[in-house]
C-alpha cells in the first residue's frame, strides 16, 4: 500500500460518513455480498480517478471486496474529502492519492502515482487519467484490460479520443446509462448544487431571480429544486429543443446577456466554457452569486473577473468575493469548481448507489469478456439498466405491475386497431 493523503488522524470521522453511505446504498451492497466470495477482480489493478467521496469510498470497498487492488486518486483539485482519504488508507489499506486543495501539478502527480499500478481496469471522472494514460501507454498500458467514464464531458472527451482513432483500450459510457443520468445528473446534481450554494452562502433562495444555463440532465435537476425553493428561474441555452423543454417546462428562457441583467444567482451547467465572462459580469447587478456545477472550472471565466476586479477576499471559506472597478461586487464560490463537491458533499449516496452499481458491474463485465471489445466506446447495455433500476425498486420496498400475456401479445403486433 501506497497513499499520499493530508492527515491520517482523521480516519475514524471518515470512516462514520462512509457506514452512513454504506447503509444508503443497498444495491452496491448486495452486488458486493454477491461477489465477495467468487473474487471475480483477484489479481486486478482498479486504477481510479472519481471524487474521494463517502460514495466513492463504499464503491471502492466493493471493488476490493471483488478481489481487486485498489490505487485511487481525486479527479477535482477541491473535491476529496480529507477523512474519507484518511479512513480508506487506515482502515481499508487502499493506496490513495488524494487531498483537498491540490495544485495541478500535485493533481496530476496523484494520477500518475495511480498510473504506475499499470491499471487492468481504469475508472475515471471527466477523463483526467484516460487522456494521461493514453500519452504514457507505453509505460504503463501492458496489464489494460478496459474502462469506464463517470460523467458527460468525460465520454465527450474520450469520443472525441475515438474519432481521431487514437483510442488505446475499450470504454464503456457509464455515463449514458439510464439508472446513471436520469438519476444522478438530475436529481444528485439538481438537489447538491443547491445544498453547496446554501452551505457557502446561506442565501434565501425564495424571491431570487436564479440563472440557470443549460437545460440538459443537470440544468433540468438544478432548476425544478431552485423553483422548489422559491426562486423564478431563467434558462439559458444554445439548443432550440432544450430551450423549448425548458419554457415548456415554465420557466423564462433568455440568453445569457439578457439574463446577466435580472439575475441574481447565476449557476452553469453546460459542460461548455466561457458560458459566464467579462461582458456579462459587466451587466451585472451588484453582490451576484456566481456558482458553476458543471466538471471542469472553465464556464465561468474568473480570469476574466480577475482582470474586472481592483480587489477580492474570500468572505467565508468557499466564497471568494471580487470589487470591480466600478465598485460592484461579485461572488464565486468554490473557485468556480463543482459548487456540489466544493461546498457540499456531493450527491446523496441513494443516488450514487445507482451510478456506482453501474461502474462495478461494468468494470465485471470488462474483465469476464477479456479481449472481445474493440477499442471503442460502449454504451452501457439495457439489461443492466434494467437490473439496476430492479434492485433499487426492490431495496425502496416499490411493486410494479408485470405485463400479462395479452398485453405482451398486443404490444408486440400490429394487428388490433380501432
Ligand atoms: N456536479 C456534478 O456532480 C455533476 C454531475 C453530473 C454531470 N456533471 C457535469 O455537468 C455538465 C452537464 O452535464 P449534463 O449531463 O447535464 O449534460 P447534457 O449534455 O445533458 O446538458 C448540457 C446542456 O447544456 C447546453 N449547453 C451547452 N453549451 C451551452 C452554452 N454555452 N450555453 C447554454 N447552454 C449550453 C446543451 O445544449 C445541453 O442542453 C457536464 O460537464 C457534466 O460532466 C456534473
Amino acid at each position: 500500500m501506497e497513499y499520499r493523503i493530508k492527515d491520517i488522524s482523521l480516519a475514524d470521522k471518515g470512516k462514520k460518513k462512509i457506514e452512513w453511505a454504506e447503509a444508503n446504498m443497498p444495491v452496491l451492497l448486495s452486488l458486493k455480498n454477491k461477489f465477495k466470495e467468487s473474487k471475480p477482480l483477484k489479481d486486478l489493478v482498479v486504477g481510479g480517478c472519481l471524487h474521494v467521496t463517502k460514495e466513492t469510498a463504499v464503491l471502492t470497498k466493493t471493488l476490493a471486496a471483488a478481489g481487486a487492488t485498489i490505487a485511487w486518486s481525486g479527479c477535482n483539485p477541491l473535491s476529496t474529502s480529507d477523512d474519507i482519504a484518511a479512513s480508506l488508507v487506515k482502515d481499508e489499506e487502499l493506496s490513495v492519492f488524494a487531498s483537498r486543495g491540490v495544485s495541478t501539478s500535485e493533481y496530476y502527480e496523484d494520477i500518475y502515482s495511480v498510473l504506475k499500478f499499470n491499471p487492468d481496469i481504469t475508472i475515471d471522472d471527466g477523463a483526467d487519467l484516460t487522456i494521461e494514460f493514453h500519452k504514457t501507454f507505453d509505460k504503463y498500458g501492458k496489464n489494460i484490460i478496459g474502462g469506464t467514464e463517470e460523467t458527460t464531458t468525460g465520454v465527450l472527451r474520450l469520443k472525441a479520443l475515438e474519432k481521431t482513432s487514437k483510442l488505446s483500450y475499450p470504454i464503456v459510457a457509464v455515463n449514458d446509462a439510464e439508472t446513471k443520468h436520469d438519476f444522478d445528473n438530475v436529481y444528485g446534481t439538481g438537489q447538491s448544487a443547491l445544498d453547496g450554494i446554501i452551505r457557502a452562502t446561506n442565501v434565501l433562495i425564495a424571491g431570487k431571480s436564479v440563472v440557470v444555463a443549460g437545460y440538459g440532465h443537470v440544468g433540468k435537476g438544478i432548476a425544478s429544486r431552485a423553483r422548489g425553493l422559491g426562486a423564478s428561474v431563467i434558462v439559458t441555452e444554445i439548443d432550440p429543443i432544450n430551450a423549448l423543454k425548458a419554457r415548456m417546462d415554465g420557466f423564462i428562457v433568455a440568453t445569457m446577456d439578457e439574463a446577466a441583467l435580472i439575475g441574481d444567482l447565476f449557476i452553469t451547467s453546460t459542460g461548455c466554457k466561457d458560458v459566464i465572462v467579462g461582458s456579462h459580469i459587466e451587466k451585472m447587478k451588484n453582490g451576484v452569486i456566481l456558482a458553476n456545477a458543471g466538471h471542469f472550472n472553465v464556464e465561468i471565466s474568473i480570469e476574466e473577473i480577475n482582470g474586472m476586479a481592483k480587489s477580492s477576499k474570500h468572505v467565508n471559506e468557499n466564497v471568494e468575493q471580487f470589487v470591480l472597478k466600478n465598485d460592484a461586487k461579485v461572488n464565486v464560490i468554490g473557485e468556480g469548481r463543482l459548487v456540489n463537491l466544493v461546498a457540499a458533499e456531493g450527491h446523496p449516496s441513494e443516488v450514487m448507489d445507482m451510478s456506482f452499481a453501474n461502474q462495478f458491474l461494468s468494470v465485471i463485465n470488462l474483465v469476464n469478456n477479456k479481449g472481445k471489445f474493440e477499442n471503442k466506446i460502449y454504451e452501457i447495455d439495457r439489461d443492466q439498466d434494467l437490473l439496476i433500476a430492479g434492485l433499487k425498486l426492490e431495496a425502496m420496498g416499490i411493486k410494479i405491475d408485470k405485463l400479462s400475456e395479452v398485453q405482451n401479445k398486443y404490444l408486440s403486433e400490429y394487428g388490433e386497431g380501432t
